[in-house]
């Protein structure tokens, strides 16, 4: 009860920031503001809101974020500024217009798209199948990595293994079968990275959390949202996303599936592309159990973690 109180007192100080910025009278947003979703911001930062244009009718979605500290949607409107500059929007690559950016809530204001995403579509409609959408999602990936960035060495890219703390937060964790787990898979990525041949790749402009609930269909034509986690990284760091939120369960080995990303997509490494999803799925799963550790609410979820965890890891 208390915990939905403080929620509500945020989410109407959140409000009246939002139309405290100057950008919000300069897009003439009317005063009925509608939540996207009670929800959102169970486990996040910020708050989504929608909003109606009124001199156009447009609906308009704005983020907002009350820590001026945090630097996730300046660094999203930094993405879509070069995307802007760089990579059009274009005929099977969509993505949000953003309308306006105000640092000092801070929020971004973007086009609404008025459509379900990924998720919702596979759910409702039993008939369709993740294979019908690859095509569209393939070339939308393909053509934002169109957009290049610098060339750096391989293991310079993904430094997940060495992160200062990485391993140390492993170790913090609470359970100990858990911890035992992480640490294995971590030892094992470890002696795979050594084994891995030293190249230097093209790094490319990677959305970085490509997963389903951030592709939307507006009548037929897809867009992707949400470039809080956008980087310079190798095409393959994408791609294990996706398969990550996608493909894989206990009953599907990795690398077949993997296969079939690298059909889409040519000039794919699958040793590369199975290492670095193995390794974003270690570092998601240390996070999702130090989440439901610290909550002390949901064993049982960060159990079914631990599971899709193992699976991962073998074959
Ligand atoms: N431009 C948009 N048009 C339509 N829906 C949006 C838009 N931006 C966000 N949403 C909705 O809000 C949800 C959360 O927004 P997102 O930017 O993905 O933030 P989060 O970091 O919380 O995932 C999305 O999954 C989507 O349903
Ligand atoms: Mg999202």
């Amino acid at each position: 009860m208390r915990q939905r109180f403080q929620y509500f007192l945020k989410l109407t100080a959140a409000l009246k920031a939002c139309r405290k910025s100057p950008l919000f009278v300069e897009l003439s947003l009317s005063k009925d503001i509608k939540l996207v979703s009670a929800n959102l911001a169970a486990a996040r930062p910020h708050f989504l809101f929608r909003c109606r244009q009124l001199t156009t009718g447009k609906e308009v979605i704005v983020k907002i974020i009350l820590d001026k500290s945090d630097q996730s949607l300046a660094k999203e409107h930094e993405a879509y500024q070069i995307l802007s500059r760089e990579n059009p929007i274009q005929a099977g690559f969509r993505y949000p217009e953003v309308l306006g950016f105000d640092p000092d809530v801070p929020c971004i204001f973007m086009t609404r798209v008025k459509g379900n995403d990924l998720r919702k579509n596979l759910r409702q409609n039993a008939q369709l199948s993740r294979p019908e959408f690859n095509e569209a999602i393939f070339n939308w990936v393909k053509t934002l990595h169109h957009t290049k960035g610098p060339k750096q060495q391989f293991w310079a890219a993904t430094q997940i293994l060495h992160e200062q703390d990485f391993e140390e937060k492993i170790a913090a964790l609470t359970s100990a079968r858990a911890k035992e787990t992480l640490l294995d898979c971590f030892e094992q990525l470890s002696q795979m990275a050594a084994t891995m041949p030293e190249a230097h790749l093209d790094m490319v402009f990677c959305h970085g959390d490509l997963h389903d609930a951030n592709i939307l269909f507006e009548q037929g034509e897809m867009y992707c949202i949400d470039f809080s986690e956008w980087r310079y990284d190798i095409p393959e760091f994408d791609l294990a996303k996706m398969a990550l939120a996608s493909c894989y369960s206990a009953s599907a080995p990795l690398r077949p599936k993997l296969a079939e990303y690298a059909h889409h997509y040519a000039g794919v490494d699958i040793d590369r592309l199975c290492f670095i999803t193995r390794l974003v799925g270690l570092r998601y799963a240390r996070n999702q159990i130090d989440f439901y550790e610290t909550k002390k609410s949901k064993p049982e979820k960060s159990e079914t973690v631990l599971n899709r965890l193992t699976s991962l890891f073998q074959d």
